[in-house]
């Protein structure tokens, strides 16, 4: 349903003048993006509070226009969303860990690959990683004792490695400690330290401008600018990229994925994991032929990188807001102890009802990824408005769920909000952690199997000591991290 505030673009009538857009204003050198957590915060939350349905904000000296109503929000991720890109910027960084993967990858084979793995991550098929996920935290709440000093977000990336390690990899004991763990941990902070840097933006431009001279040109010239651009896909100038490090990380991750692709064949592709399924899957509509080794291992890198860090930050900010809310960390220890001493195997939505709505609450006061940004591939009217091909538009995750009028007192940690009356009565694009439209995320299913399991997991075991007079801001890196971490003492029960 449409939220009562919104003004509605006008689909009829003529498109009105780009001039004529609300801007925003800058918050750094960088214009709508500044340098620090607290800048970036800072503008989404001024963009939270916009009535214009778009607004235009700058990102050096290239316009940005960002969507402010949850309507607008819908027409760039679902409705227009043919007219849209992903900005090629994810693209360039992750060009050597995650290459083609479907996080990156667009057109034909982005939609090839989406329909062969979508039905992997079906809620029915994913059910059988339920126990591992129990087993997984179980096993991280063996190893502590009475007394211990953690960092909860420390032990939830643990857990959400070790998860998606298992389901992927069929390895029991992989966490940072494994040395792929710790290859894709070097590779991320790459990725991380380089993400909205000026060095990627000038980057994409000269991109675009061998793209735009390509366009222009001909003969050995064009043919030159087409090499120009295509080079440019890989971040071969960003600072770092030589790094010693980061190069004997990217070749561990190849060499041990295509050690195990090696494997399985030999095995005869019998392991019920999802590196040998993403080697036995065919596209039924296509030519019915298998993914190359270089495509399942841009999957794999994909899977392992966008499957952790995303559910362990959302985790980590679950039990540091009920740290601060007794009463509720009350009711979600109820809940979970009502499993008595038998596993938590299945999640039942009534039965660990209440941690889910946690765990969706966590995700709406801080959104794993914050950003959603885009790039029009053609003219196309948004909002009314008719944006030229190429316009980046940026999505705000975050500023969405800090609308007052679909979030009330959005300060407030309120999981009642997820009740089913509550909720209906808002726009569904007022919620988006996991995107939507065609690009949403593939793992929802997956993380929401895997985010009330751990809890409630951790919950019955342990009592989190954290420093509920201490308030945790967030960092925002590749994800919304609690900067920090949430330190606790581990007390038992
Ligand atoms: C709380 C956990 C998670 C959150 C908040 C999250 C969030 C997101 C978001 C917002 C996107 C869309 C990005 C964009 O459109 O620019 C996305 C895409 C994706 N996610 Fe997740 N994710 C989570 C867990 C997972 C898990 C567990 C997996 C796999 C095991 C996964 C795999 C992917 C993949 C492959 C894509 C790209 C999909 C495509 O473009 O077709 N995610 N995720």
């Amino acid at each position: 349903m449409d939220s009562p505030h919104a003004q509605q673009p006008s689909s009829d009538g003529p498109a009105r003048s780009l001039d004529s857009l609300p801007r925003m204003p800058d918050v750094g050198l960088l214009g709508s993006f500044g340098f620090t957590t607290q800048e970036r915060l800072a503008f989404q939350r001024k963009l939270a509070e916009q009535t214009a349905p778009l607004v235009r904000g700058r990102v050096m000296h290239l316009p940005v226009y960002f969507p402010c109503t949850p309507e607008v929000a819908h027409e760039v991720l679902v409705t227009r969303a043919k007219s849209f890109e992903k900005s090629p910027g994810f693209r360039v960084l992750l060009h050597y860990l995650a290459g083609q993967g479907l996080f990156t990858s667009e057109g034909s084979l982005w939609r090839t690959q989406r329909k062969m793995m979508s039905t992997l991550f079906q809620p029915q098929p994913i059910q059988r990683y339920a126990d591992t996920m129990r087993e997984v935290a179980e096993r991280a709440a063996d190893r502590m004792k009475d007394g211990d000093s953690i960092d909860v977000a420390h032990e939830t990336t643990r857990i959400a490695m070790s998860v998606v390690g298992k389901a992927l990899f069929d390895v029991d004991t992989f966490d940072e400690a494994d040395s792929l763990g710790a290859a894709l941990t070097t590779a991320l902070g790459w990725v991380n330290r380089n993400l909205g840097s000026p060095a990627l933006v000038a980057h994409v431009l000269g991109m675009d401008a061998a793209g735009a001279l390509a366009d222009r040109t001909s003969g050995r010239v064009r043919t030159w600018f087409q090499d120009a651009q295509q080079k440019l896909e890989a971040p071969f100038m960003l600072p770092g990229v030589r790094d010693p490090a980061l190069l004997s990380a990217v070749r561990l991750v190849d060499d041990r994925i295509q050690r195990m692709i090696d494997d399985r064949r030999k095995q005869g592709l019998t392991r019920q994991d999802l590196l040998t399924m993403l080697l036995t899957a065919k596209d039924p509509e296509g030519a019915n032929e298998h993914m190359s080794d270089k495509q399942v291992r841009d999957e794999a890198v994909t899977l392992f990188v966008a499957g952790h860090e995303t559910t362990a930050t959302a985790l980590a900010w679950s039990f540091y807001l009920l740290a601060r809310n007794p009463a509720l960390l009350e009711k979600a220890r109820a809940e979970a102890d009502a499993f008595g001493d038998g596993p938590i195997t299945k999640w039942d939505p009534s039965k660990l009802e209440f941690c889910t709505r946690v765990f969706r609450e966590a995700m709406r006061m801080y959104p794993p990824l914050m950003l959603l940004p885009r790039r029009t591939l053609e003219p196309v009217e948004v909002a009314g408005y008719q944006l030229p091909a190429k316009s980046l538009v940026f999505v705000s995750i975050y500023a969405q769920h800090y609308r007052e009028d679909a979030y009330p007192d959005p300060e407030a940690f309120d999981p009642d909000r997820w009740l089913p009356e509550r909720e209906a009565l808002r726009h569904r694009t007022s919620y988006l952690p996991f995107s939507a439209g065609p690009r949403f995320c593939i793992g929802v299913h997956f993380a929401m199997l895997e985010g009330p399991i751990v809890l409630a997991t951790l919950l019955r075991r342990w009592r989190f000591e954290i420093d509920a007079s201490r308030k945790i801001e967030p960092d925002d890196f590749a994800t919304l991290r609690p900067k920090g971490g949430v330190p606790a003492v581990v007390r038992a029960r």
